[in-house]
């Protein structure tokens, strides 16, 4: 396949999908793929990997699947030493693991808070550091974590782990564009706002209440509307390509308004 991102490989780690609605970091594979790049799909579940290569291949793109849990130093090692054998290097790394566990201050408890920070912070970091070493010996990269807006402003959903631990990894993102950035590794964070995939629906009790909740997310959003996984992986196909070669250290908000 010919596109934005012809001979680019992309690693995306949790790049799963379960069901027939996508998922964020479903969405941003299959584009990945659409656009011409060789993708690893990594994600702590090998049968969602699948689900998500099964996709790729569907459209005529290329795409295997990797199973590895970010909190692995282990296992994301081999993940980068399986996607350096294939194919000799990576271009992207895209971050798209996140999880959100309930709790405000008086509520939240420590294993809540170290399980959390562990994935959704020490797991980019982790997978960053495995492969920056390999996009400075090949003269470049591009860096894409995936925050939320929980990292910018209060939110209605009591996660305060959630808001802490995205709010660090914007920070993180600033710190490693800055520092890499005489190497031409690019690191940008993707910022979205309300965004309607199987996970978000899932945070509900059943299905009546999961309807319910759908309505009060559009209602919350200045367009009527959340986003979809494919907004956000439009943003990211922009922070994968060429097209945003001077681009680092960026949030880019992907919220519709939400944040303003
Ligand atoms: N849906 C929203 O409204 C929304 C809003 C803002 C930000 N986000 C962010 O977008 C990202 C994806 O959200 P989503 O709604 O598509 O959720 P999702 O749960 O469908 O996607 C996360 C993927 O990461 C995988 N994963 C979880 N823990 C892992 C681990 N330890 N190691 C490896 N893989 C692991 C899961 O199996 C899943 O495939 C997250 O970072 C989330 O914080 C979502």
């Amino acid at each position: 396949m010919t596109g934005r991102l012809h001979k680019k490989v992309i690693l995306v780690v949790g790049a799963g999908s379960v069901g027939q609605d996508i998922s964020n970091g479903a969405a941003c594979a299959v584009t990945f793929a659409r656009e011409g790049a060789a993708v690893l799909c990594a994600d702590r579940s090998l049968a969602a990997a699948n689900e998500s290569v099964r996709r790729i291949e569907e459209i005529g793109g290329v795409a295997e699947p990797f199973e590895a849990d970010v909190r692995n130093a282990v296992q994301i090692r081999a993940m980068v030493e399986h996607a350096l054998a294939r194919h000799g290097r990576i271009d992207v790394l895209h971050h798209n693991v996140g999880i959100e566990e309930f709790g405000e201050l008086v509520h939240v408890t420590e294993e809540s808070w170290d399980r959390v920070h562990a994935i959704n912070l020490k797991g980019p970091m982790l997978t960053a550091r495995e492969v920056v070493p390999h996009m400075i010996r090949q003269g470049g990269g591009s860096i894409i974590n995936i925050s939320s807006i929980a990292s910018r402003k209060w939110s209605p959903m009591q996660f305060l782990s959630y808001s802490t631990s995205k709010a660090a990894l914007n920070h993180m993102t600033r710190v490693v564009a800055r520092q890499y950035a005489q190497h031409q590794v690019r690191c940008n964070v993707i910022v979205p706002g309300l965004i309607d995939t199987p996970h978000a629906a899932a945070l509900y009790e059943d299905a009546r209440e999961a309807e319910v909740g759908r309505a009060t997310r559009n209602a919350r959003c200045p367009m009527g509307r959340q986003g979809s996984a494919w907004d956000v992986a439009n943003a990211a196909l922009f922070l994968a390509s060429d097209e945003s070669s001077y681009v680092t250290g960026l949030e880019l908000v992907v919220d519709g308004g939400l944040s303003l």
